[in-house]
This record gives C-alpha cells, structure tokens and sequence, in this order.
C-alpha cells in the first residue's frame, strides 16, 4: 500500500514538473513563467484546487506511446481572486509545446462547463504550438469543443484570455470569441497563418512580431485588448479587470462602500477649450468624474478616436464610452465603431451601468470609411446602445452633430438620462458647413460673401450652438455645470440601480456584423 502511494505521490511530483525542469529553465530564459507559476500568481494564496492532473493523452502513433506526461500540456482548476471564484487553464508549453490534444481539450472544457453552471469566470492562460500534430482530427475536434462552448458561455459568465506566447491557426478563435484578449509583449503572437506562409503566398516577408505581435494587435488590427509588458504585468492587468465585471451575467456590478463628500470638481470647469475647434483630452473629463486612480481603459492604443474603459463612481463599477477629440477631432469612424459597439455589448451582458461622454463633429468622411463599410460598422453601435437596457446615461460636453449625436446615447435611443455642458453644441452639423449650404444663394449675391457669411454663421450658432433648444423639447435633462457633473452622475446611477427594461420577445436580434 505504502509503495502504491509512493508511486502516485511520484506521479504528482512528475505532473508539476510539465515537461521537466530543464524546459521550464528555457522558458524562464526567454522571459516567460511557467504555467504553474502563472496560475499560483493570479490565484489568492492556497486556493487554487486542480482538476486532471493525472491526465494523459490517448496516442499511439509516432511514438507518442512513450512520451507520457501528467496533465498532458495543460493545468487546470479552480480557485479565488481577491475572494472570488474562477476558473482556469493554463497551457505548459514545457509539454508538446502546449499543443493541443483530445484529452487537453476535454480538461480545458471540463472546467468551462464547471464556470458555466456556477456562474463563474473562465480565465485561460494560452501557450501554445496548436492543435498536437500527432493526433491530426482528434485534436481539431478538440478545438471545436472549445470553440462552441465559448460561444455558449458567452453573455453568462465573463471569459478572458491572456496570450503568453505562441497562438496560431485556428487556435486563434477561442480567444477572439472570448469577452477580452491581453497579450504580453515580446513573447506573444497570434496569426491564423505565419511568416512563412505568409512569405509563400503573398510574398510579404514579416517577422512574427510584425505580423501578429501585442503592439501589432492593440493598434493595428485591434485583436487584443491590452498590450501588457510582462507575464506579471499581463496577471496584475487580469486580476484589475475583474474587479470591474460581475461573476456572471446574473449579478449586478460590483460595489466598493462608499460615503458621499464634497462631490463638487472644479478642474471639469477649464477643460473645454474656448475654442471649438481646439482639442482637449477627453480623459481629464472622465478622471474629473469617476473615483479617483479607478479609470481602466480597454483598447486604450487603437481607434483612439473614441475611448473606452471601466472606472468606479462612488464604489459602483460603471462603462465608460466617450469620443476623443485628441484624435481625428473625435469623429466615429469604422474601427472606433466596432471597438465601441463590442465594449457597450459586453456591459449591457453583465449589467454594467453605461456613462457616455459625447464631443463628436459627426462621422468621418471619405472613401476609405465608405469603401470599409462605415455604414455597416457604425450602425453596429448604433445598435449596441439601442438594444441596451443597463442603465445609461450621457453628457455631452461640446459637439453632438448629426447622425453621430443619434448613435452617441441619445435620448431617442433609449438613454435613461441625458446631461449637457452649457458648452454643448447640438446640430445637424457646425455653424459654418450649415450656413454655407442653407445661406449659399444669399451669400454669393452679396457684396461681401466673406461678411455675410460670418454673419449667418454668428446667427446660426446663437440659434443652436448650445444646448438649450435640445433641453426644451427634453432631449437633455438638464443642463448641468461642469463641476457638479460627478455629484449628478452619482445620483443619477443610484436613481436608476433597479432598472427594469424588456425588449420585446425574440429569439436573438440580428446586429449588423
Ligand atoms: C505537437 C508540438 C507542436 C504541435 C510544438 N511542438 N508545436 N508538438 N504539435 N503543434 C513541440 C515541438 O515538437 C517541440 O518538441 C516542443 O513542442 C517545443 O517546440 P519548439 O519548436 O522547439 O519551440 P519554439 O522554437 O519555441 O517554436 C514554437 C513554435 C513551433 C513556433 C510554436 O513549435 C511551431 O511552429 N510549432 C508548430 C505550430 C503549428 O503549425 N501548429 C499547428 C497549427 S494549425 P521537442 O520534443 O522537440 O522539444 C492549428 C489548427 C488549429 O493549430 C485549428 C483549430 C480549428
């Protein structure tokens, strides 16, 4: 009996080790944790419980019969963060490569059916060759689990993936249909074809960082959401984000204790500039508002133009959506759409409280936004804010014209409050553009074209340059100064916590994708 014991106990030992203490050695030498280590730096202390540690994969072919490891590439369990339940899979690049097999699959999805019935989050820490060579179809089946119980868990427990270093082919889609995507610099890529295929098919010669690197992913192509520095980095920004989220799409956000105080913010006075058409930076109006050091932005290095991110006001998690004048003006275009539009459906997911800052001249023109389908993608949030029914409420500090004043959480699309700076400015478009066209006949017949029109335009803003008119007909609620935004933010979140909206019943909607 002792024996057998000391044989499993042996087993264990060998299970914790992954591929060997040599492999884990070359991993720490090109700057990566291994996955034990990675799983007992995002769990609380003495949490983590495992599940299939003793697994091993099934196959006989090439010699695979022989090369047994324990837990077959990948870690998994259970455990607390900051006292909450989640569960993880952490790929072991020491073992295959971290490839994945049948029976690495089924551990992988043994704990996502675990999150799914009790509500909790699937972290999953991927490393990666790919799909395991030797197993051929077993291994992309195995895949395909994956993938179909991503989509099942999505909407009802939060799903988030780091990528800690290779993630290529379809190996790609299970993160990409996760709720958020972090990836680690230098040591991560992710591609559905490599360099090397690349190269043959279309001659493009691209190193890997190039192609699918985190700096190429958080700006160019917008695949990952955050772009950490380190393994430890990528951990502490996961531990950050959960914070935020709910445990599943059941519960209400989460909220911190908080006891009201001089909530007056005299710096959300001088932040609109005096000119309209110089930029300010649309941070300092979300810093002025939320709880202090709390602001976490999602995606904060691509389509700058509009920004996004989670913070707290008085202790309750709240989304924040807002255009960014610092860049393009703030004008929505395709990708600041889409990046928006996905971040107001992960919120409304998880009854998070939406606050949108509005300063937007309108959609960007030209045939690159048209010819990329700026009508397609900019209805895509038009739709998200439309079908939400967490709380939202909007300020709009300068510019809401056009079109774009309707998408940005407009009262007509279902906004429970809407705020709006004396500076506000709401209009089918700016005064010159407007007068230009409605003046044109009369401003060319007169003596002084240049004159008459800075006349119109001086009678058109003082007809709507501001934000009264919208305030008459009750499409703002009221007219608010600067620095009392955050009192009324927070009350306006307090009378609206038990929020009960119903869309009609269907069986899902069909979001323009
Ligand atoms: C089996 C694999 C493997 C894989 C790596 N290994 N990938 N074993 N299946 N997919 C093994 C290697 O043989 C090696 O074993 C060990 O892992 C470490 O790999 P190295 O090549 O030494 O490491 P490195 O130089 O860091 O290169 C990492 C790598 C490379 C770039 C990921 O290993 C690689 O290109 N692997 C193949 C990637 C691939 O083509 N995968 C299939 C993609 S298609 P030893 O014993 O020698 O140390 C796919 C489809 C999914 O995934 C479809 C879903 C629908």
């Amino acid at each position: 009996m002792k024996d057998k014991l000391n044989t499993l106990r042996k087993k264990e030992i060998k299970a914790k080790e992954g591929g060997g203490i040599e492999r884990i050695k070359k991993q720490h030498a090109k700057g990566k944790l291994s996955a034990r280590e990675r799983v007992h730096l995002l769990l609380d202390a003495n949490s983590f419980e495992e599940i299939g540690m003793l697994v091993t994969h099934r196959t006989k072919d090439f010699g695979m019969g022989k090369q047994i490891f324990y837990g077959d590439g990948v870690i998994t369990g259970y455990g607390t963060v900051a006292g909450r339940l989640v569960y993880v899979f952490a790929q072991d690049f020491t073992v295959f490569g971290g490839s994945l097999s049948e029976t690495h699959a089924e551990k992988i999805c043994k704990i996502m059916d675990l999150a799914l019935q009790n509500g909790a989050p699937v972290i999953g820490l991927n490393d990666s060759g790919g799909a395991r060579i030797q197993e051929g179809v077993r291994s992309l089946g195995g895949y395909a689990d994956i993938f179909y119980r991503n989509v099942l868990a999505s909407g009802v427990v939060p799903q988030i993936s780091a990528i800690m270093g290779p993630c290529a082919g379809g190996a790609v889609y299970s993160p990409a249909m996760t709720d958020f995507t972090i990836m680690v610099e230098n040591t991560s890529y992710m591609f559905v074809t490599g360099p090397n295929v690349v190269k043959t098919v279309t001659n493009e010669v691209v190193t890997a960082e190039e192609l699918g690197g985190a700096s190429t992913h958080s700006t160019k192509s917008g695949v990952t959401h955050l772009s950490t520095a380190d393994d430890v980095d990528c951990i502490n920004h996961i531990k950050s984000l959960l914070s935020y989220i709910p445990q599943n799409a059941e519960e209400k956000t989460p909220r911190i204790p908080y006891e009201l105080r001089d909530e007056t913010r005299a710096q959300l006075s001088s932040i609109v500039p005096e000119n309209v058409n110089h930029p300010y930076d649309m941070r300092d109006v979300v810093k002025g508002i939320v709880d202090q050091d709390t602001f976490f932005e999602i995606h904060p290095a691509y389509a700058e133009n509009i920004i996004v991110g989670f913070a707290r006001i008085a202790g309750r998690s709240i989304g924040i959506i807002g255009n960014q004048p610092m860049a393009l003006a703030g004008c929505l275009d395709v990708d600041s759409s889409k990046k928006a539009a996905r971040f107001v459906r992960f919120c409304d997911c998880f009854n998070i409280p939406m606050m949108v800052l509005v300063d937007v001249p309108g959609f960007l023109p030209g045939t690159n936004q048209e010819w990329n389908g700026i009508i397609t993608n900019g209805a895509k949030l038009l739709f998200a804010f439309s079908e939400a029914t967490v709380p939202r409420v909007t300020l709009i500090t300068r510019k809401a014209y056009g079109g774009a004043y309707d998408v940005m959480n407009s009262k007509h699309i279902g906004a429970d409050m809407n705020y709006a700076w004396p500076s506000a400015e709401i209009a089918v478009m700016g005064a010159k553009g407007a007068s230009e066209i409605i003046f044109r006949k009369e401003i060319k017949a007169a003596k002084d074209p240049a004159k008459k029109l800075a006349e119109k335009e001086k009678d058109y803003a003082s007809k709507f340059a501001h934000p009264y008119r919208a305030a008459e007909r009750g499409f703002i609620d009221e007219v608010i100064n600067p620095d009392q935004t955050r009192i009324k933010m927070i009350k306006a979140f307090n009378m609206l916590q038990n929020k009960v909206a119903k869309l009609p019943k269907k069986k899902h909607s069909n979001i323009p994708l």
